[in-house]
């Protein structure tokens, strides 16, 4: 009991401490915040200063961020191809200081809403064990390995989730 106790506290802390981020649609005016985002989070996978442009700026892109204190603290970027019936995510990152809140679960659930497809697909490197056990605790499973996907050689893995709408 006192243990169902302590897992209630714990739940309502972090959905307290949720409250005070925001969910919104990012902008051109967003790209400074992005790029350090990007550095910070992806180092030598971070995409070149015109894919972040694009990814801000292209009709059809999906882009959300995370904002907390007036900051960007996360980011998630989706490419719905509707007339093949998925869509990708394409990128997603939060500020290493807000990690473990629920950020990265509610932007990819934001994206995921907005790409209007029966699935969404990701890559994401083998290694990454963060982010493959958000996706799978979120429903994504593998469904195929691109061997030496990524610039150093390391093979990705391309998840899969069925949505809901
Ligand atoms: C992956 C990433 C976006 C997760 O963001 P986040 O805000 O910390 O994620 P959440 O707090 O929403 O966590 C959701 C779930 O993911 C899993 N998870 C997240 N970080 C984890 C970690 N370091 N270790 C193990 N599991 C982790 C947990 O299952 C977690 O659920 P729980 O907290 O209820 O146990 C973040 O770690 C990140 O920005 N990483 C660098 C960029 C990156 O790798 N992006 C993915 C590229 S494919």
């Amino acid at each position: 009991m006192e243990s169902e106790n302590l897992v209630f506290a714990f739940h309502f802390f972090i959905d307290t401490i949720t409250l005070f981020m925001e969910i919104v649609t990012a902008s051109i005016l967003d790209l400074n915040a992005l790029r350090k985002l990007e550095n910070e989070s992806f180092g030598k996978d971070a995409w070149p200063i015109f894919d972040l442009i694009a990814v801000l700026t292209f009709s059809g892109v999906i882009r959300i961020k995370a904002v907390e204190d007036d900051q960007m603290v996360g980011f998630v970027a989706g490419d719905p191809r509707s007339n093949e019936g998925w869509g990708w995510i394409a990128t997603i990152a939060v500020d290493q200081r807000y990690r473990r809140r629920g950020i990265g679960r509610a932007l990819l659930h934001a994206c995921e809403a907005k790409l209007g497809v029966a699935r969404s697909r990701l890559t994401v490197r083998i290694s990454n064990q963060a982010a493959i056990s958000m996706y799978e605790k979120d429903g994504y499973a593998t469904t195929e390995i691109w061997n030496g996907y990524y610039n150093d050689g390391e093979d990705g893995m391309v998840m899969e989730k069925e949505l809901q709408h």
